[in-house]
């Protein structure tokens, strides 16, 4: 048996931008997904989910593709969630020189799904990590990074950045930019994040963006004055100067919204925070619906974020140095 656990993200800078080659600050947050992977003596794969807010489910496949699961949750969930799982499978696979042999995957995550925080990612990372291990090879953390991003880029039809998988390996704050990935660092930031308790769609909002980017040259400006904005980020982080941090992400969440990515729950979230104290609010990942990330380490804003009327669940979350961690 293998365990790997893997964390969460939040985007301090750049979602969307980043995929047109703009740099991009996310940072690891203190809720994990963990996989425990045991090979069984037939061909078959069984997958147990549990707090992947879908009240938990079993799946029994081939670990073909083209197989569906029959299961009482909405299909679409169960896709993606079985998708990234089969992805990781597959490549897990291959590190480990192409065995077939069947599995025992339980999956376990603290992090909402579709909620910006990068939880199928984590549970990408992780999967691949406990599956090849379970299966006798110990892969290093650039090569989970890199299988993991493939993963959800073939899933994602293309459009994923390698954020959140380079970022859910590495732990800490990173940079990315293209194929470029940088671990920044671990300074201490204390964030307050507020979930609106939906899940936004990212292949229609990535589109969305794209198509206002081609329409108009100011959309495109818009994408490159955020990777403009990164830049700063970046120095204010190696300064220590969290109140700079807290303006330039003001200034991002205006940006995405100019982008057509906010939502009416999130705005409202993001004032609430801001009213409340908070030195910086935004949303983070692809947004529509999900999260926003204050940042703060002062518990009026939770408590702001709990009586706004959009708010279903406030929680408090630490940047975590750990990344992918073998258990
Ligand atoms: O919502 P999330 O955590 O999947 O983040 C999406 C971030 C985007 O920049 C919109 C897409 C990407 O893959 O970088």
């Amino acid at each position: 048996m293998a365990i790997s656990s893997a964390p969460g993200k939040v985007y301090l800078f750049g979602e969307h931008a980043v995929v047109y080659g703009e740099p991009a600050i996310p940072c690891a947050i203190d809720l994990r997904a963990r996989v425990q992977a045991t090979a069984r003596d037939d061909n078959r794969v069984r997958l147990t989910a549990r707090d992947l807010s879908l009240n938990g489910f079993t799946v029994e496949f081939r670990g073909g593709h083209g197989d569906r699961p029959d299961v009482d949750v909405p299909d679409v969930l169960v896709e993606a969630a079985v998708g990234y799982v089969d992805g990781a499978i597959e490549h897990a696979r291959e590190l480990a020189g192409g065995t077939d042999d069947g599995l025992e995957l339980t999956i376990e995550s603290d992090i909402p799904l579709g909620a910006g925080l990068g939880s199928s990612a984590a549970v990408t990372v992780a999967a691949i990590d406990a599956v090849a291990r379970e299966f006798g090879a110990s892969p290093d953390k650039e090569v989970i990074a890199d299988r993991a991003y493939q993963v959800e880029s073939s899933v994602q039809s293309g459009e994923a950045s390698r954020a959140d998988t380079y970022c859910s390996t590495m732990g800490g704050v990173v940079r990315i930019e293209g194929s470029d990935c940088r671990r920044l660092g671990e300074p201490d930031i204390p964030f307050v994040l507020g979930y609106d308790g939906g899940a936004g769609d990212t292949g229609q909002l990535v589109a969305g963006v794209r198509s206002l980017r081609d329409r108009y040259p100011f959309a495109h400006a818009t994408v490159e004055a955020v990777g403009e904005l990164v830049e700063r980020g970046e120095t204010a982080l190696a300064d220590g100067d969290l109140a700079e941090v807290g303006r330039l992400m003001n200034f991002n969440h205006g940006l995405l919204a100019a982008l057509g990515v906010s939502s009416r729950t999130l705005d409202d979230m993001v004032w609430a925070a801001r009213d409340a104290g908070a030195l910086g609010a935004k949303l983070t990942g692809a947004g529509g619906h999900g999260c926003i990330v204050a940042l703060t380490d002062s518990s009026s804003v939770k408590t702001a974020l709990e009586h706004a009327p959009s708010c279903e669940a406030a929680y408090e979350a630490d940047l975590t140095p750990t990344g992918l961690h073998r258990e």
